[in-house]
């Protein structure tokens, strides 16, 4: 009952931003940009499960940004703040978009929604939109036991498959070549990673 009702609360656009601010978002988010530098300015980035579009910010001087997302009200949050960019209500395991078509996928903080089943289908529909030179730069927190904090947030987290390092690694290896990880801590530990097409 007490999950429900925090998920009631946190599916608030403007609580959920909040939030984001005081588990570590900036930090964490500082060190994803070091990734997205070298963008051109018509480059098309793909933010899948891009939420209110949080990580919108770290890419000014990009003009094409699709965030993709299956939650309505997540991606009415991100409208409103971005009415000139293009919000697309899809599924991340199943992406209605053409293959080698992306210069950046960018995935953060989702992997954790995803179901055993359809992992496999979420990382390789990553891979096939990106263009041949394209990256995708990849995020998620892991599943670390040895963190009493990260194993009390991971409780009441509406992610259900937090997973660890090596498997999520392990996953990203069989469908890319992993070209930079990094992992670090800070409630929880994560995994940053940046992936080109095999
Ligand atoms: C923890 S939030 C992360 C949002 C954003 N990427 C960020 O870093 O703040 C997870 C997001 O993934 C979305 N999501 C979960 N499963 C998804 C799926 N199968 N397809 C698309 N989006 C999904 C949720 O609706 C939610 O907006």
């Amino acid at each position: 009952m007490l999950k429900n009702l925090l998920h009631r609360i946190v599916s608030n656009p403007s609580v959920y931003d909040r939030l984001q601010i005081m588990v570590g978002s900036k930090q964490i988010r500082q060190r994803l940009s070091t990734h997205l530098q070298q963008l051109p300015p018509h480059a098309l980035v793909v933010d899948l499960g891009g939420g209110t579009g949080i990580n919108h910010e770290l890419l000014s001087t990009v003009s094409r940004y699709i965030c993709l997302d299956n939650d309505p009200v997540k991606l009415k949050g991100f409208r409103e703040k971005y009415p000139t960019d293009f919000g697309l209500l899809g599924n991340a395991t199943q992406v209605p978009l053409q293959s080698q078509s992306v210069d950046l996928v960018l995935c953060t903080a989702v992997s954790h929604h995803i179901p055993n089943e359809f992992l496999t289908a979420f990382f390789s529909e990553a891979m096939r939109i990106l263009k041949p030179d394209g990256r995708f730069v990849f995020m998620d927190a892991v599943w670390n036991p040895q963190r009493p904090i990260s194993r009390l947030l991971w409780r009441y987290d509406r992610g259900s498959y937090p997973r660890p390092l090596e498997t999520l690694q392990g996953l990203l290896e069989q469908q890319g070549k992993i070209l930079h990880h990094e992992n670090f801590s800070i409630y929880h530990t994560y995994l940053i990673a940046v992936v080109a097409p095999k």
